[in-house]
């Protein structure tokens, strides 16, 4: 809430005096964004649709090679290793209009992870694709409660329309219900599957017409004033047509009208119909994005929310992606900028370590000339190399000590028993398993009871990945053994007799992670449930704030 309180005094501080206005600008043209779906719904396919938008063609065989090669951890490593391809994926900038987008990647396949979700931290804004024969699935569930914490706004794609799906209505239904967000489509699909003849702009009042495999040309646009004119069923045949006046007569009367200030606080999504493999329904999309999705605004931090027109620098890093070169033990933060400008070369304050460093050999993520820019600005990605120093949710500035929030950990889903093959190793294994913690790459937990180490993951990829890492740089040679926990919580309580009888009954269902807090690790959501009731006053945490 904090967020959108802070976006629409943003609005105000647009003038203030003391901004130069070229900086200002920069802030207002850029878009930060990450797109939330399932896997197969279609967005490394839009992906690519927006980044030949932006004219970074070459950028579109890289995001779809780097998707059909994670086949398996190896080959994802080998991938990494050699081509950096997660890194120039992770962040894809490119230029539409007078825009400055950055797109920020959310792995979601095989590599599904808390970075995932932790990428959405960063973002100002997120595109929903939805498969219009599934509706909502699981993963696209997951990452909107994401967007909840901070109430994204988001514009919702639904895609696949040259395919048999479910009904337009059904499909927004779906969305209103399980995600419980107001749908207000903006554009309508006329027929589906063989019969999709193209889509009704509701707002211009135009036809485009569809023509597979081929894209959409100005000239495809058909102005329909009136959708009583005969001429309608002359573009499209009579039974469309029928359909289609039918459905917007439905929608007049059930749709509620879109509402800017409500999609800013995430309690509409605008919704768009198309099919993103035949480019069809995606410059409309695009031109939406970037006319509604909001510039940069305030951040939260322990103190006070910082805006982006201030011209102190400040930001946060939300990733981290280790190298995976044993030669050279180096990784790169993700850090995104909240306010001031980024120069190659500037100090800045590390404030958790209290030390100073140089941003000297910072990455400004571009699409295309990478290696020739050296500003940045509110909104953009630069990736600080570092060998091992920077943690998941620093923050650095250029001088006031600031420290952001609203960059947690992420309750895991998948848990693991670390076995140690040589118990000589122990040191190596804490050492390695601290830093993948603070790296985001694994959650580490100690059970009150016993000496165990657990791992756990919101994407079972982290596990294997964090076993390679332990032989390659920490020398372990260690293996997992399952365990039965499907869901992990952050306890607290202020009743403190409640939870030392809670601590007493669970404790062997209980950890501390690697900043020492209490976990609850059960077996079940209704196992949680169960213990829900049981302790009223316990206060169970999805997500949990580093300090
Ligand atoms: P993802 O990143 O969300 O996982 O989805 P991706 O874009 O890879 O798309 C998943 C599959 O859906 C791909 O087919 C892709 O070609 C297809 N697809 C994407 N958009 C559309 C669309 O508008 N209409 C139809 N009919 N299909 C679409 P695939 O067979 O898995 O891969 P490929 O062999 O085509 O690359």
């Amino acid at each position: 809430r904090a967020a959108h309180r802070g976006r629409r005094t943003e609005q105000s501080l647009i003038n203030k005096p003391n901004v130069s206005s070229q900086y200002h600008k920069e802030i207002q043209k850029r878009r930060t964004f990450g797109i939330i779906s399932h896997p197969d719904a279609g967005k490394t396919t839009l992906t690519e649709k927006l980044l030949l938008f932006g004219g970074a063609i070459q950028m579109a065989g890289a995001v779809k090679s780097r998707k059909t090669a994670v086949h398996a951890t190896s080959d994802w490593m080998a991938i990494e290793r050699e081509r950096g391809i997660s890194v120039t994926t992770s962040v894809m900038k490119f230029n539409y209009r007078d825009y400055e987008i950055n797109l920020l990647d959310t792995p979601g396949h095989q590599d599904f992870s808390e970075d995932t979700y932790r990428v959405l931290t960063a973002v100002d804004s997120a595109l929903m694709v939805i498969d219009s024969a599934k509706g909502v699935e699981a993963q696209t569930t997951k990452l909107m409660e994401v967007c909840r914490m901070r109430n994204t706004p988001i514009i919702t794609f639904i895609n696949k329309l040259d395919r048999d799906g479910m009904e337009p209505l059904d499909i927004l239904a779906d969305i209103e219900e399980k995600l419980q967000i107001e749908c207000v489509p903006l554009s309508w699909p006329i027929g589906m599957g063989k019969g999709f003849k193209g889509v009704y702009d509701l707002h211009r009042r135009q036809i485009t017409l569809f023509t597979p495999s081929q894209d959409t040309r100005p000239e495809d646009c058909i102005v329909v004033q009136d959708l009583a004119d005969p001429m309608l069923d002359e573009l499209v045949g009579v039974f469309a047509a029928n359909k289609l006046r039918e459905d917007i007569e439905l929608l007049q009367g059930a749709a509620n009208p879109f509402e800017y200030e409500h999609y800013l606080k995430a309690g509409q999504t605008p919704v768009f119909f198309g099919s993103a493999i035949n480019n069809f329904g995606v410059r409309e999309l695009l031109d939406a994005f970037v006319e509604l999705s909001p510039p940069p605004g305030p951040r939260a931090t322990t103190t006070r929310m910082v805006d982006p027109s201030e011209e102190s620098f400040s930001g946060f890093t939300f990733k981290i992606q280790a190298n995976m070169d044993p030669a050279h033990r180096d990784r790169i933060a993700f850090f995104r900028i909240c306010s001031g400008k980024f120069t190659r070369g500037m100090k800045v304050m590390h404030h958790r370590l209290g030390k100073e460093i140089s941003l000297s050999n910072a990455t400004v993520f571009m699409a295309q000339e990478r290696s020739h820019v050296d500003e940045a600005y509110p909104g953009d990605i630069i990736g600080i190399h570092n060998h091992g120093t920077i943690k998941i949710g620093d923050t650095f500035t250029d001088k006031e000590e600031l420290k952001f929030t609203g960059i947690p950990n992420f309750a895991p889903e998948h848990f693991r028993r670390v076995v140690l093959k040589n118990p000589l190793k122990m040191k190596q294994l804490q050492k390695g398993l601290l830093q993948m913690a603070e790296e985001g790459a694994v959650q580490v937990f100690r059970p009150i009871v016993g000496n165990d180490y657990i791992l756990g993951a919101v994407g079972v990829l982290q596990f294997e990945v964090t076993m390679t890492r332990l032989k390659d740089e920490y020398g372990v040679d260690a293996t997992y053994e399952p365990l039965s926990y499907t869901l992990a919580r952050w306890v607290s309580s202020d009743n403190k007799q409640q939870l030392r009888e809670f601590e007493k009954k669970h404790q062997f269902n209980l950890a501390l992670d690697a900043e020492g807090h209490l976990s609850y690790l059960a077996e079940g959501s209704w196992r949680l449930a169960h213990t829900q009731e049981l302790f009223p006053d316990i206060v169970f945490h999805k997500t949990r704030e580093s300090v």
